[in-house]
């Protein structure tokens, strides 16, 4: 059984999987889908069409426009912003109002089991790899690999991470766990 609070606001083609929740003064828009088991924490906004996949934890005041795509497993830590304009204009060069079918969408998506750490800002057009960690307050401009884990403001790598979370020991492309006894392959640097 899925969980909505009665004081978010959920649009009427909105589709919510089994065992999901949607906590209190959370906006999903309409098109969105919430994967089985995924959790939408309180006063977040989920924009027109975005899909959420399975076992996705999204703490609360997360702003994800349209144009996101989670996979499977997506953390997404407090304050997280995905953003779907790289070059907002709210009006056109003549001064009149931009309308809806002024603007581009830039897709956005975070791979399965990627992590992004609170207040972390991807900017539109980003993929974020694989079991990937986004440090807390990161700006993301630029595809995240695999396992890797970015921090700062551009985002950086700064190591590599098992899908545990804990930190790869890498030599020749092979990252092996300081914590359990995974070996993920790692495509660069
Ligand atoms: C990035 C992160 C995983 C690093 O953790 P760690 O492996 O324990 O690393 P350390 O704390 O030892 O820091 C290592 C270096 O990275 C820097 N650093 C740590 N977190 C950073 C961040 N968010 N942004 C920029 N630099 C960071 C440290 O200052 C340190 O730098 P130094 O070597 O020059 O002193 C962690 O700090 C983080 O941001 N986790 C996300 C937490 C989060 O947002 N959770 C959301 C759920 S509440
Ligand atoms: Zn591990």
């Amino acid at each position: 059984m899925s969980y909505v609070d009665p004081r978010a606001l959920v649009a009427d083609d909105v589709q919510i999987g089994e065992d999901a929740r949607v906590w209190a003064f959370s906006q999903l828009r309409e098109g969105v889908v919430v994967g089985t088991g995924s959790s939408i924490g309180s006063h977040s906004y989920v924009g027109p069409g975005v899909r959420i996949g399975k076992n996705c934890k999204l703490q609360s005041g997360v702003l994800v426009f349209e144009g996101a795509d989670l996979e499977d497993g997506a953390f997404l830590g407090p304050g997280v912003i995905i953003t779907n304009d790289r070059l907002p204009r709210a009006i056109k060069p003549d001064g009149t109002r931009k309308s809806d079918d002024d603007w581009r969408i830039d897709r956005t998506l975070v791979r399965r089991g990627a992590s992004l750490g609170a207040g972390a800002l991807l900017v539109a057009g980003v993929t974020v790899g694989e079991f990937a960690l986004v440090a807390a307050g990161a700006v993301v401009t630029s595809d995240v690999p695999p396992h890797a884990l970015v921090a700062g403001v551009p985002a950086r790598v700064m190591g590599w991470v098992c899908c545990c979370g804990a930190r790869l020991q890498v030599e020749d492309h092979v990252g092996e766990c300081s914590e359990c006894t995974r070996t993920h392959q790692i495509s660069s640097p």
